[in-house]
Parts: structure tokens; C-alpha cells; sequence
């Protein structure tokens, strides 16, 4: 894939599930000037989204999607992309932002856009795909944990990887105290993945997201516990 050509201000369509604390740091981004994009339409499939009422908050368009009337479609989940598709190409937008989406993303939208869809997830993946995965971290007794910006590919949670933050895995941590300081990276990683994006500085190779001019300065190995 080559890069996108930053001629305009990026055209982001952020799906989103639930709370919307994702969602909230790349509107904050926006606003403070450090991500330059514009939101042009926040999707949901929960109408009870919090991330809806913080789209409402912001003036941003809202738009819930209930996939109830596709259940009885011999291809439901494939038909609710296309109605999300058609809702997506409407505000003409660019890049997909996965952000605590909950459903599983068909060919219909990673082939109408390939390589323009990002997803966050709250593990260092490989390890730990799919669901509860800060419960899986503690349990596995893993020393370090983190979380992923990828590319959405057909496989869940297989995507290349564009950005990775880690964080040590402490001695009391509960799912709950790891998967906050997980999510504060989170925050961080997600909106500087978009702003990559926006400049035209990731290039996909296969399996690898080559990032023009990052800063590959070592930052020191996180060890933990700590030596
Ligand atoms: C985040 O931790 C995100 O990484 C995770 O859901 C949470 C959504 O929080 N996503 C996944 O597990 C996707 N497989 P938010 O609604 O507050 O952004």
C-alpha cells in the first residue's frame, strides 16, 4: 500500500461500541491540535453507546446502526457492512477508526477499504487476541502487557501492526488495574496512529507498517519487575 497524499484534512469514520473512551482521545487530539483530522461520523451498533452521547457533546454526526434487521439475512453480518458502508461513503470518509467496536468486520468493508481501517486493542498482539485479554495477561502471569494499533485485515486481531505501547504487569494487578494502564496508553498510541496516517507516513509491506521518519532512538528496555 502506498501512503495517503496529505492534500486535505483527513476524513475519519470511528465505529464504536461502548463507552467511547478511545473515541474521546481522538476528539481531544483534534482539538488540541495534535491530530489533524476531522471526525465526519461516529457509527454504533449499541444505541445506548456512551460514545454516541460523546459525539452529541462534541457536534459531531451520530449515527446508530442496529443490525436487528439484518438478522434474518442469509448474510447478516455482511449485509450490516453494507448499510455501515453506505452510511460511511455518504460523509465521504477516508479512514475507518475501530475504537472498542464489538462486532466482526466482514469483506464487505475491509475490501471497500483495504488498508483504511485502524483498530486498537488492548493487548501486545500476537499474544492475546480476541476477547477479555487483560483478564488472559493476569492470568498467564505475562510481565509485560500493552496494547496494538493495527491495520484490520480478515483474520481478527491479524492485521499489521502500526503501533505497540507496553507497560509492565504488577505483582497486585486484577484485570481492572491492568486494563487502566493499558487504556491511558491506549489513548496516547491511537490518535498519534491517525496522525501518522494523516501525514502520509505508513507505508504497508506484507506483514510490516514502515513509518517514514520515526524516531527509533531507544527508549531502554522495559523490564519488569523492574531490576
Ligand atoms: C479498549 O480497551 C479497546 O482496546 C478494546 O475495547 C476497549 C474500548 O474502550 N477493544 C477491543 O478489545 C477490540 N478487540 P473504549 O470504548 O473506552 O474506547
Amino acid at each position: 500500500m502506498s501512503a495517503r497524499a496529505p492534500t486535505s484534512k483527513l476524513r475519519l469514520g470511528v465505529l464504536a461500541s461502548g463507552r467511547g473512551t478511545n473515541l474521546q482521545a481522538i476528539i481531544d487530539a483534534i482539538e488540541a491540535g495534535t491530530l489533524d483530522a476531522l471526525i465526519a461520523v461516529v457509527i454504533s451498533n449499541k444505541k445506548e453507546a456512551q460514545a454516541l452521547e460523546r459525539a452529541r457533546r462534541h457536534k459531531l454526526t451520530g449515527v446508530f446502526l442496529d443490525s436487528k434487521p439484518f438478522a434474518h439475512e442469509a448474510n447478516s453480518r455482511e449485509a450490516y457492512d453494507r448499510a455501515i458502508l453506505d452510511v460511511l461513503q455518504k460523509h465521504d470518509v477516508e479512514l475507518i477508526a475501530l475504537a472498542g467496536y464489538m462486532r466482526i468486520v466482514t469483506p464487505v468493508l475491509i475490501g471497500a477499504y483495504p488498508n483504511r481501517i485502524m483498530n486498537i486493542h488492548p493487548s501486545l498482539l500476537p499474544a492475546f487476541p480476541g476477547l477479555e485479554v487483560q483478564e488472559k495477561a493476569v492470568d498467564w502471569g505475562v510481565k509485560i502487557a500493552g496494547c496494538t494499533v493495527h491495520f484490520v485485515t480478515e483474520g481478527v486481531d491479524e492485521g499489521p501492526i502500526i503501533i505497540q505501547a507496553a507497560v509492565p504487569v504488577l505483582q497486585g494487578d486484577t484485570a481492572d488495574t491492568l486494563s487502566a494502564r493499558i487504556l491511558t496508553q491506549e489513548h496516547r498510541i491511537y490518535p498519534r496512529a491517525i496522525q501518522l496516517y494523516a501525514e502520509g507516513r505508513l507505508r504497508v509491506e506484507g506483514r510490516r507498517v514502515l513509518v517514514a521518519g520515526a524516531s527509533e532512538s531507544p527508549a531502554g528496555p522495559l523490564i519488569s519487575p523492574s531490576l
